[in-house]
């Protein structure tokens, strides 16, 4: 097993759209050697969830901490099935010691092939489905803070310090 360099901000391949995974080739030793690399560099990091992109292998392969336990994701299909957006403070490995606040769909249908090639189809909420959908994002090229307010982007340390910016506001109001 190996940690694998973490692609950051900037790097073309985090905005590449990727490949799926043939499932004939699930079963393949690479297949299988980058599943287990990055789980190790997942592991290594603490993250919640890591795409095979942000590893410069541009591919549809996930792997990511959902209902409290590891899973892996081939060639994931995505559709919301509410409305109702949920609001959650992100921050993602490629772009190192930042967060902001983003609102995604509270809802989704999860539809997919795991590490043998089985087929995964759940409905998830909450903070399971936020992170699904933040790493499919990945797959598409897409970064967490092209869907975030802005106006809530802060760095890791003033994060920590004073809290979301969205609720400041409403908090310091309350406080006086
Ligand atoms: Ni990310």
């Amino acid at each position: 097993m190996a940690i694998l360099k973490i692609a950051q901000l900037g790097h073309p391949i985090l905005r590449q759209v990727a490949v799926p995974i043939p499932p004939e080739r699930i079963g393949s030793p690479e297949v299988q050697e980058l599943i287990s690399n990055m789980s190790h560099t997942l592991h290594e990091y603490d993250g919640a969830g890591l795409a095979a992109p942000q590893v410069h292998v541009s591919v549809r392969l996930v792997v990511l901490i959902l209902l409290d336990e590891e899973c892996v994701l081939i060639n994931p299909i995505i559709t919301p099935l509410t409305d109702e957006l949920i609001r959650t403070v992100e921050g993602c490995l490629s772009v190192t010691n930042m967060r902001a606040a983003v609102d995604r769909p509270a809802k989704i249908r999860l539809q997919a092939l795991d590490e043998t090639g089985a087929e995964v189809d759940l409905e998830l909420e909450d903070f399971d489905a936020v992170v699904v959908q933040h790493e499919c994002d990945h797959l598409d090229g897409i970064i967490y803070v092209d869907r975030c307010d802005t106006t809530t982007l802060a760095f890791l340390g003033e994060y920590r310090r004073w809290g979301s910016l969205d609720t400041l506001a409403e908090r310091m109001a309350a406080e006086e």
